[in-house]
């Protein structure tokens, strides 16, 4: 169903980018070793990397960084190779493997699991294992979804196993998808000289909105799918409010479909659930400093430049010296609440803009 309001996994159930999709799944096949598949929440990034990874002939194992960083608040090594090593448990996977994993230190067969059972676990060598594995079946591909969690490994340093993995493990190919792409970049130093991955090549693939068009083509054919009717200025109304982003589209069309709303009350809805997503999601942030309230509130009411901005945020909450907000803008940025274009600051997304002036 177009509309179910989570990632998808099948094609038949993605809309539209057939386009990013040949491009990821090429990129593989073609045996490239770092792919980054960008862009902001709610595009469809978690749908398109599982789709592609369910049409790959080859092995794959996927992580939620995110999600995992969120339940061990942590993602050591011993986390990482945990979760690693479970998806491939269960599966016939586990035969097939067996005989490379039992070159890793560390870790246990029991029936058709697998466990770390030593602290000499090493997560470069399982890798290797996975490369050796790879070598038979054509590629192993490993993806870490919301990679930018992965700056909270402690003492185990990703990018740096990335980047060996990269120049050694030539059957490996990583994803890392990310939405919070200045703190993706942040985490990879693409650009530092000092860093594991300097000047390492990646191939990036960026998730963009759907035009207008393509989104109410989307709400059509959903509705459409859904046996449920609606008026066309509902659906023109309904991407005016929530642009071309898919999950807020998507959400919206299943609300009023399977609740049957009428227009206005699913857009409330939408505006309900953007909220208390936004409130589990930024409270970590707001926990750091309150500031970043209130200059996300001046964003969303519609000042763009820096000195307006900070003139708002001395109002209400006294004076910050200009180096300090900088820091705490140009981190919004990076978290990619707000986006930064020819030196004005907007809020890229609608509903959130909505949210945003009302905290
Ligand atoms: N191409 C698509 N066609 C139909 N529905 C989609 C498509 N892409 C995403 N969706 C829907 O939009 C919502 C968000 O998708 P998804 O979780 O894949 O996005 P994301 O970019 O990974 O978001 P986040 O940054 O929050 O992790 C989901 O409900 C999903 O079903
Ligand atoms: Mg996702």
């Amino acid at each position: 169903m177009l509309f179910l309001p989570y990632p998808k996994t099948r094609r038949e159930e993605l809309y539209d980018r057939e386009n990013e999709l040949k491009e990821l799944e090429e990129a593989i096949s073609r045996g490239e070793r770092l792919v980054l598949l960008l862009g902001m929440r709610r595009l469809g990034k978690s749908s398109l990397l599982n789709v592609a990874l369910n049409e790959l002939p080859n092995p794959s194992v996927k992580i939620d960084v995110r999600k995992t960083y969120s339940e061990y608040s942590s993602v050591n090594r011993y986390i990482i190779g945990k979760i690693l090593l479970s998806s491939l448990s269960g599966k016939k996977l586990v035969e097939e493997v067996k005989s490379f994993l039992s070159r890793v230190r560390g870790i246990t067969f029991s029936g058709m699991k697998v466990e770390i059972t030593s602290k000499d676990f090493s997560i470069t060598e399982l890798l290797e294992a996975l490369n050796e594995y790879g070598r038979e079946r054509g590629r192993v591909v490993i993806a870490f979804d919301e990679a930018q969690y992965l700056r909270f490994g402690g003492a185990t340093k990703y990018d740096g196993i990335i980047a060996y993995a990269m120049d050694n493990l030539e059957n490996l190919t990583f994803i890392l998808t990310g939405s919070e792409v200045g703190l993706l970049f942040d985490f990879l130093k693409f650009d530092n000289p000092e860093a594991p991955l300097f000047g390492r090549y990646h191939h990036d693939i960026l998730l963009e909105r759907f035009s207008k068009e393509l989104s109410e083509e989307f709400l059509r054919r959903g509705f459409e799918e859904a046996g449920f009717s609606v008026r066309e200025e509902e659906i023109e109304d309904a991407v005016e409010e929530l642009d071309g982003i898919v999950g807020w589209l998507s959400l919206y069309g299943y609300i009023r479909a399977t609740r049957k709303l009428n227009h206005e009350k699913a857009l409330e809805e939408v505006l309900k659930e953007a909220k208390s997503v936004i409130n589990t999601e930024i409270s970590r942030l707001f926990a750091y400093s309150p500031r970043y309230r209130i200059i996300l509130k001046a964003v969303a009411l519609g000042y763009s430049r820096w000195s307006d901005i900070k003139d708002y945020l001395t109002l209400k909450l006294g004076y910050i010296n200009d180096s300090n907000f900088s820091i705490l803008i140009e981190n919004l940025v990076k978290y990619g609440y707000v986006e930064k274009k020819e030196g004005r600051y907007t809020i890229p997304d609608p509903v959130l803009a909505k949210v945003f002036r009302e905290i």
